[in-house]
């Protein structure tokens, strides 16, 4: 008899446990911090009772007692929760804008006109944050360099982002082209993005080349300044600057500067010839390509002023001569017709005079 009793118990339970049920599709959810979740969920009671009222719980240390608190009276999930199931079988919830404190345990309970019931299980969500990092963060070019993006979640797929766009390879040697920032995301879910690393390559001086800043036809004189360019990471800090002169067709350079700026005040001839600049960083240093400087003598002022005057006095010279051969004539003519007239008499006895002197000397 009590037999009997029991196993009637025993299958009345087993009937009970059997309809009223609360099935979570999974018990375990990861999420990244910032996404969304849905709790897949359905719920069974015997068919002759309604719902009138469902929620769901979360599993809180509260003065150090667990306690079930409702979602609907804890501020910090306001406007971020809400229930995607109904009345009947279905009591999905999905879960928004997760923040890290949202991991935890969550229940699901419902009311029908009978009993009210909470779900002997728990759905566990663990939200995490997908940390991006790269090794090294700093290499030369053609280095190996590997993306490793760093999350709590199970083996989740992961897609690479350098500035936006999708990065195929989180392994690869670094090409100059490489460095970027690079972020790191859930492969279901690419909105919700890690905080971006920083990735630099650093490589030699490319492109190294000279900015002249006049025609490379100067006339000796005049100023020319020359500008060292080249690409480079770090950027160059150590130039040097060759020379090699136009005349001699010795193939020796001579070093005549330092510096990205080589400036030459007043070229001269010997100045002609060919210059190369060196870029250099803590990476390597190349050069650029030979520049030519052509220098053009000019005529100094002084010789311009010594020329031009020599100029006039030969142009001015012959009308003075002519001048002077004309009016020369005259003088003599006139001076003749003077003494002749006038002072004719007194020179021959002068001249007398003197003869007798000279030839007693
Ligand atoms: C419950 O409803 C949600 C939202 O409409 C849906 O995504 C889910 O598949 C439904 N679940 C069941 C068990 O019907
Ligand atoms: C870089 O990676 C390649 C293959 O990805 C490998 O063959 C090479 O040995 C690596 N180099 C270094 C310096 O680790
Ligand atoms: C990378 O990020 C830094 C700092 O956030 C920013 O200054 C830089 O411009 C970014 N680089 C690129 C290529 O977007
Ligand atoms: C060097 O010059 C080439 C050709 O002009 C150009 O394609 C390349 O981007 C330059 N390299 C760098 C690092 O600026
Ligand atoms: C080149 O630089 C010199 C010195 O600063 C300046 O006198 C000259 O005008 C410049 N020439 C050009 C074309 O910029
Ligand atoms: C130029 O080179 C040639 C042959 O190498 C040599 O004979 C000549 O003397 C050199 N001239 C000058 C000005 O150095």
């Amino acid at each position: 008899m009590i037999k009997v009793l029991i196993c009637l118990l025993l299958q009345q339970a087993e009937k009970v446990s059997a309809v009223w049920s609360v099935t979570f599709e999974n018990q375990d959810y990861c999420a990244v911090k910032g996404s969304s979740v849905e709790f897949k969920c359905s719920y069974n009671y015997p068919d002759d009772e309604s719902v009138r009222e469902t929620a769901w719980y979360k599993g809180m240390l509260q003065d150090g007692i667990w306690e079930r608190v409702k979602l609907s009276v804890l501020p910090t999930y306001k406007n971020r929760f809400a229930y995607r199931g109904d009345h009947v079988h279905n009591c999905s919830l999905v879960l928004q804008d997760l923040q890290e404190d949202d991991t935890g345990y969550y229940y699901f309970w419902f009311d029908t006109n009978r009993f009210g019931r909470n779900s002997k299980q728990s759905v566990y969500l663990s939200v995490t944050e997908l940390k991006a990092s790269i090794r090294p963060r700093r290499v030369s070019a053609g280095d190996n360099v590997t993306l490793e993006c760093g999350t709590d979640c199970q083996s989740p797929r992961i897609i690479w982002f350098r500035n936006g766009h999708i990065v195929t390879q989180p392994e690869f040697r670094a090409k100059i082209q490489d460095a970027g920032n690079y972020s790191c995301a859930i492969e279901e879910l690419k909105s919700v993005q890690s905080d971006p690393v920083a990735l630099d390559v650093w490589y030699s001086p490319l492109n190294v080349s000279v900015e002249v800043n006049r025609s490379s036809l100067l006339l000796a004189g005049s100023s020319v300044i020359l500008t060292c360019r080249s690409a480079a990471n770090p950027a160059a800090d150590t130039y040097t600057w060759w020379y090699s002169s136009y005349f001699s067709n010795s193939s020796s350079e001579l070093q005549v500067g330092s510096g990205q700026v080589l400036n030459i005040a007043s070229v001269e001839l010997a100045h002609s010839g060919t210059y190369i600049c060196q870029a250099k960083n803590r990476v390597g240093q190349s050069r650029s390509a030979e520049v030519l400087l052509t220098v053009e003598e000019t005529v100094h002022p002084f010789i311009v002023l010594a020329v031009g005057i020599i100029v006039i006095i030969l142009l001015v010279l012959p009308v003075v001569v002519i001048w002077a051969r004309k009016r020369l004539p005259h003088s003599d003519a006139d001076k003749e017709v003077r003494d002749g007239t006038v002072l004719g008499k007194k020179n021959p006895s002068k001249k007398q005079e003197m003869k007798p002197v000279s030839h007693g000397v």
